[in-house]
């Protein structure tokens, strides 16, 4: 007789049985939503089942990105709010640290406000708040920003000298009023006045610490200095219009450091989310606005930021906060573990595959994947609201765009003296690529538009060294061309001889035009 016997076995155990395993995959009816009312994202890898992205059945609406540079995060956002705007309606409001998106914003015929090139925001805006209330917001951030947490009286003086400034603009500290006894439009006060209050305390000379006050001083002017007066002016933009209208960018990278970029994102964030209670419910089908968080470290990990209040809040107000990083650890825990959705584009650092794996608890199988992911292809994860009895983490074969990869050509042939075979003598790069790595070495957006129509018009093959020559009549030095070649896979040999065929061609040229020649050529 045979003894049937019981065994503790774990997961991991029980995964391993073929038997009882399923392939990690929702099944369709999870997959497959209407296609009108979700957004379609790609096939899945296994059963190729077409994947339309909803909210409906996971916890809330909000999203992560994650994945190494160049693996296709900013792509995936870019064809989300595509369809989000043509499916749903949906307003974007994209919070654009290094000003990743406003080619395609402006393409798409979005909204561009580049901040510190004519666009102001005056951070005492009280964007619909009473000054009480926005009195706090400041403080909050400059919390994250500054140093100001580590001086409780500078931080007082601080604090009272704002509300002065309210108090001297006739607001009324508890009120939403913005207008006076007269019915005259109330103009909010701007960091300027903060800092006379602040000075004109310290020349009446009656204050027992003017240390204190003259450190609150230069913690304030280091915001209100020419030249450097972002948010210490009235504010250009109309705050009331911007979730409303669509797509807009507002572009960052103008600022001169990450503490004026914290200082924008969090207070558009604060006045969003202002926006977003004042809204209130309505039954509208899909999302209302998607607010996007790129590389926005400073902002995404503070657990006091904003980002936290609107993905606590958003689901009801059918706000979606949809945040991109290459580190998912510089995303707060506080969002990181409350998005329903998290897609997974190529990670290959072990400690934040741990911690993916960690949170999000999927397979061993899956961690691999993910670490072999090509650009585009991605995991999804999924917190359905409902405990499900199948993997909440698939695979999609590849996040299907709007927009082709546009290949562009370097042609090294003459380098390596071997003209025939033309597939080895070529190294290709993606056109957003190079105009991502052009900018990183000071060209500007028009000069790095030039060299990329010069490949168009050459059907997109451009010789190596006539490419070396372009590049450095822009100003790039030779140590950057030589990394670029590099980053191309062109072995030391080649590269050496590419360089000698420019400097024989820059010889050649005499006083003729570069682009006259690689075109005409
Ligand atoms: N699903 C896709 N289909 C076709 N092309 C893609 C896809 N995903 C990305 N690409 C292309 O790959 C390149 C890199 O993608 P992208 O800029 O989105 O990367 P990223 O993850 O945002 O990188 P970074 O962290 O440096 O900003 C882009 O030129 C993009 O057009
Ligand atoms: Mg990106």
């Amino acid at each position: 007789m045979g003894i049937l016997g019981l065994s503790n076995v774990d997961n991991k155990g029980i995964g391993r049985r073929n038997i009882l395993v399923r392939p990690p995959e929702p099944p369709e009816e999870f997959l497959m939503n209407d296609p009108t009312n979700a957004i379609y994202i790609g096939r899945t890898k296994i059963f190729h089942v077409p994947f339309n992205w909803t909210f409906q059945r996971v916890t809330n609406p909000h999203i992560a990105v994650v994945g190494i540079t160049g693996s296709g995060k900013s792509y995936f956002v870019k064809t989300f709010l595509t369809r989000a705007s043509f499916i749903w309606g949906t307003n974007a409001f994209i919070i654009d640290w290094a000003g990743e998106y406003k080619d395609w914003v402006k393409q798409a015929g979005g909204k561009v406000i580049s901040l510190a090139k004519g666009a102001y925001i005056n951070l005492l805006d009280l964007g619909g708040m009473k000054p009480n209330d926005r009195v706090k917001q400041i403080m909050r951030t400059l919390g994250i920003l500054t140093d100001i947490e580590r001086y409780p009286e500078q931080r007082r003086l601080t604090e009272q000298a704002i509300e002065k400034a309210y108090v001297g603009a006739k607001f009324k500290m508890d009120s939403k009023t913005q207008i006076d006894g007269l019915g005259r439009a109330l103009k909010p006060p701007t960091l300027r006045d903060v800092q006379r209050v602040l000075e004109t305390q310290l020349e009446q000379g009656s204050y027992e610490f003017p240390a204190e006050l003259e450190n609150a001083i230069y913690r304030i002017k280091q915001f209100t200095r020419e030249g450097e007066d972002f948010f210490a002016r009235q504010s250009t933009i109309n705050l009331e219009e911007l979730t409303k209208v669509g797509l807009v960018d507002l572009d960052l990278s103008g600022l001169p450091d990450e503490v004026f970029r914290g200082l924008a994102g969090l207070s558009m964030l604060q006045f969003i989310k202002e926006k977003m209670r004042e809204e209130g419910w309505s039954p509208t089908k899909g999302l209302k606005l998607i607010v996007v968080l790129d590389e926005a470290w400073k902002i995404a990990k503070d657990d006091n930021s904003d980002a936290v209040m609107i993905v606590r809040e958003g689901r009801k107000y059918q706000f979606g906060l949809l945040v991109a990083s290459q580190n998912p650890t510089d995303i707060s825990e506080a969002i990181f573990s409350n998005v329903g959705t998290t897609f997974i584009l190529r990670v290959k650092f072990e400690r934040y595959l741990d911690y993916l794996q960690s949170t999000l608890n999927f397979s061993d199988y899956m961690r691999r994947e993910v670490s072999r992911l090509g650009v585009g292809q991605c995991a999804v994860n999924m917190a359905f609201q409902t405990t499900a009895a199948f993997s909440e983490t698939f695979l999609i074969d590849k996040i299907e765009g709007e927009e082709p990869m546009q290949e562009l050509f370097l042609d090294f042939a003459e380098a390596t003296g071997a003209e025939g075979d033309a597939d080895s003598n070529v190294a290709s790069f993606e056109r957003d690529e190079l105009k991502k790595k052009l900018r990183s070495y000071g060209l500007s957006d028009e000069q790095t538009d030039i060299v990329v129509e010069i490949f168009m018009k050459k059907n997109r093959h451009i010789k190596a060294g006539p490419f070396v020559v372009l590049l450095e009549r822009y100003g790039i030095g030779r140590t950057n061309i030589t990394e670029f070649l590099k980053d191309l896979g062109l072995e030391d040999a080649v590269i050496i001889n590419v360089l000698s065929a420019a400097d024989s061609l820059k010889g050649q040229l005499g006083d003729q035009d570069i682009t006259e020649y690689v075109l005409g050529g």
